[in-house]
């Protein structure tokens, strides 16, 4: 198996409610994913499936010998509403380096190379600086970069984000775009947007998930075939990409 894992005729949910079925999907050591749909539709549950937070309620993920590191699959994920206490007094680097997680022991210090590898990722993302600050102290798009480096820290080979540009001013929103593209020569990804219009000048494929998932294997996508995949979304564009307004409609 060269992809990195298939998703095989999977329904998943939660307890007394299935909110997604017959899903298939393949992920490529090489993807750029863009997961589009409305809310509600099931994306954040396509995830936490893929993730293992939630188990398939009837088929199957299969994943390539070489996501796995120990019980681990080897993703990163940004989720969506980030669940860190903002009274928890704990630094950026603890919250970065905390990513590491082939880490079997629960006491102990941190290697010299573990420390530098965060040290370094800091720097590469323009917040060294934040390095000593109380994550409670952060502005959302500030933790926003501090959550992607501790996605990155353990070098994952599927990079999932949910929706990473909530909190973010434009400015951000472009570089972090750019930086998934360079990520994108080591790692697949997966990106959970509403803004559809913008990230199709970076993803490479799409995914509409409104209760079933419908693989849309270009970065190209009209309104027609929008509402073919029964994904009633709108899509905004800023800049220089053509804007083209879809009507919300429901089921
Ligand atoms: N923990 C939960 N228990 C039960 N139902 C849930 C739970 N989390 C989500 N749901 C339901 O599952 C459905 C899909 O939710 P999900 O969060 O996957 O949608 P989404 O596509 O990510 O939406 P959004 O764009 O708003 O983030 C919704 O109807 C939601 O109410
Ligand atoms: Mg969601």
């Amino acid at each position: 198996m060269e992809s990195l894992l298939e998703i095989r005729n999977m329904s998943a949910g939660y307890e007394k409610k299935v909110v997604l079925s017959n899903v298939n999907l393949t992920v490529n050591p090489e993807d750029f994913i863009g997961v589009i749909g409305p809310n509600g539709g099931g994306k954040t549950t396509l995830l936490k499936t893929m993730l293992g937070l939630l188990p398939p309620i009837k088929g199957e993920i299969v994943f390539n010998e070489s996501m796995r590191e120990g019980s681990h699959h080897h993703i990163g994920y940004l989720p969506q509403v980030n669940r860190i206490d903002k009274k928890f007094p704990i630094t950026v680097f603890d919250v970065v380096r905390s990513g590491l997680m082939s880490r079997k022991r629960l006491v102990g210090r941190y290697s010299r190379e573990e420390n530098e590898r965060t040290a370094d990722l800091l720097q590469k993302m323009g917040i060294y600086a934040l390095r000593k600050k109380a994550v409670g102290e952060l502005s959302g798009g500030q933790l926003q970069r501090v959550l992607l480096c501790r996605a990155l820290v353990n070098q994952p080979k599927l990079l999932i984000l949910d929706e990473p540009n909530t909190y973010v001013d434009n400015k951000f929103e472009r570089e972090l775009y750019e930086r998934l593209r360079i990520l994108n020569k080591d790692m697949a990804i997966m990106l959970v947007s509403h803004d559809v219009g913008t990230i199709t000048s970076y993803v490479k494929t799409i995914a509409c998930v409104n209760r079933n998932l419908h693989y849309h294997p270009s970065n190209k996508i009209s309104t027609e075939q929008l509402a073919a995949y029964e994904c009633p979304i709108q899509i905004i564009s800023h800049g220089q990409i053509p804007h083209t307004v879809l009507l919300q409609h429901d089921h």
